[in-house]
């Protein structure tokens, strides 16, 4: 069995643990923590051992804690780091690099210039068997996960038919259990979005592919409105349809009149958190023009990534084959099953 250290409890890390305690191949170590607060003893409530920085142990003395973030990691065969985006290139310089141990990153840190924290993006769908045997690994972020999960079946379907993506990222403010961070009601705009340059990294750096980003007040997933462009006259919607039928990690929804129709849905699945894990193409809103698609599809930003680590981490720590790992990972995610359920759910009413 191996263990597994989750450096920061947000709502990254807290999903991940949540899953890896069901994974009987896995012996979860505990979790790092940084500001003692209520959180500390909900883990400690779940059975889990809870382990501080050194430097603020003192913090923590009103609290039941297992002992240094420093220590867990010497006892440790991966660390998943789950912090804010940014500290996991400070954690890996100061902490995993120097006690050489195994980490993946989360998709707040980037693979390009002097803060990379790997040379590897993953995808588990695109790029699997690159990540193994690897010390350092970054899972992409929500949305270009979301992205790689449409564009690399087209890429697999359409080849060199495929002249041009343009991708609307419509992101959502905050996440639902952060009720701390004040939904603004405004419509920001990024500039120079980093998730184009992100799928690049395994889509090719010159994929005609042009990303614009804006931020929305709602806590209920993020949506995508692409634009793909072909070579000659466009295939009907129900061709694009088609080609995610088997698509584990995509569903295809008729009815959802929003985004939290789905989340809605998704809690009364009665899995982990009311997350679907997946991206749900609307299908109701795929409209071929000439040599043109029109499609939008939703991203369960927190947890579209939860079952890519879990991928991940299998292909680090213990060099599984693809097809191995995703069958583990089902049977802990159970995908096919969610999938089969919100098809069901928001299916085309005649
Ligand atoms: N939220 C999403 O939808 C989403 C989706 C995909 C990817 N991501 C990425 O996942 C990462 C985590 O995001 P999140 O949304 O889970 O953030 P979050 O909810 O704010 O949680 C961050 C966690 O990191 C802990 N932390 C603080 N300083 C740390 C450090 N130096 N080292 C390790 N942990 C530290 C915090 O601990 P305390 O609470 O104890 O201070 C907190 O538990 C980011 O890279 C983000 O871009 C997020």
């Amino acid at each position: 069995m191996k263990k597994v250290f989750i450096n920061g409890y947000g709502s990254i890390g807290s999903r991940i643990t949540a899953f890896l305690k069901d994974d009987p191949e896995i012996s979860v170590i505990g979790i790092g923590k940084y500001s003692p607060d209520e959180k500390v003893n909900l883990a400690i409530s779940k059975g889990l051992s809870v382990y501080v920085p050194e430097k603020k142990t003192d913090d923590f003395k009103d609290f039941k804690i297992s002992g240094t973030i420093e220590s867990a990691l010497d006892d440790c065969d991966l660390v998943i780091d789950a912090s804010p985006g940014g500290r996991g290139y400070d954690n890996k310089k100061n902490l995993y690099g120097p006690k050489n141990i195994m980490a993946i990153y989360q998709g707040g840190e980037t693979t390009m210039g002097n803060f990379a924290v790997s040379d590897l993006l993953f995808n588990s769908r695109v790029n699997y068997d690159l990540a193994i045997g690897k010390q350092h690994v970054m899972q992409g972020s929500c949305n270009v996960t979301g992205m790689g999960k449409i564009l690399e079946p087209l890429r697999n379907k359409f080849g060199d038919q495929l002249i041009r993506f343009d991708v609307t990222l419509v992101r959502r403010w905050a996440d639902i259990e952060q009720p701390e961070k004040k939904v603004k009601d405004t419509i920001e705009m990024t500039e120079e979005p980093h998730q184009g340059d992100d799928v690049k990294t395994y889509f090719g750096k010159d994929a005609p592919l042009f990303v614009r980003a804006i931020k929305v007040p709602t806590r209920q997933m993020h949506l995508h409105i692409m634009d793909i462009r072909f070579k000659n006259t466009a295939p009907k919607p129900s061709e694009i349809h088609n080609v995610f039928a088997n698509e584990i990690g995509v569903a295809t929804l008729w009815t959802a009149k929003g985004t939290k129709d789905v989340r809605d849905f998704a809690n009364t699945m009665e899995f982990n958190f009311t997350d679907t894990n997946m991206i749900h193409i609307h299908a109701n809103m795929t409209v071929s023009i000439g040599d043109t698609v029109q499609m939008m599809y939703s991203d369960d930003q927190t947890g579209i990534v939860i079952p890519e680590n879990h991928m991940l981490m299998q292909s680090m720590l213990f060099g599984k084959s693809y097809k191995e790992a995703f069958a583990h990972t089902e049977s802990i995610f159970h995908l096919a099953e969610k999938k089969q359920k919100l098809e069901e759910f928001f299916a085309k009413k005649d």
